[in-house]
């Protein structure tokens, strides 16, 4: 399977996890890594799948990198059916009231252009306790195994 693992990232957290998730990968499948910010609908449409890291800013916000591709899809409105996708957000409870927002508005994002959620969203909580390749690779390879047997 062509996997595209994109980071949406502010300080180089979500690139690192990325990384992460495409070392678990990468015996079994062809993974490519790239920035959001140089993503467009033809790399969704190569891949069959793109798994998305993306972290949260500012208030809720998506970090610097996903900007640009959030503004794509804004003013491009490309066609994203038959595009699937998995998200796995970054974020910190110390901001409650918009924990995880960054990739909850990407994942609206894309759903709005036509792309199919594959699995559910986590999002890591850097106030918690647990590193956050220790939750997204298993929900990685979990997503993988599920659609594998569907
Ligand atoms: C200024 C600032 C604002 C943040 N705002 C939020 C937020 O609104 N919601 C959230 O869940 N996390 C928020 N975070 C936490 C980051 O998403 C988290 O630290 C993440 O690991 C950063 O990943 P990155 O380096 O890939 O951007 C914020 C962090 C900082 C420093």
């Amino acid at each position: 399977m062509t996997i595209s693992i994109l980071f949406g990232t502010e300080t180089g957290n979500a690139e690192m996890l990325a990384e992460d998730i495409a070392a678990a990968l990468e015996d079994d499948h062809e993974t490519r890594i790239a920035n959001l910010q140089d993503t467009g609908a033809e790399d969704l449409r190569a891949a069959d799948l793109s798994i998305i890291v993306c972290s949260s800013y500012g208030d809720g916000e998506l970090p610097a990198s996903a900007q640009p591709f959030a503004d794509l899809l804004r003013a491009e409105q490309p066609d994203l059916a038959g595009v699937q996708f998995a998200i796995f957000g970054l974020g910190d409870t110390e901001y409650a009231e918009t924990f995880g927002h960054g990739s909850m508005k990407l994942a609206e994002l894309l759903t709005e252009r036509g792309a199919t959620p594959v699995g559910e969203r986590l999002v890591h909580d850097a106030a918690g306790g647990d590193l956050p390749e220790d939750i997204a690779v298993p929900w990685a390879t979990a997503i993988l195994a599920g659609r594998a047997t569907a």
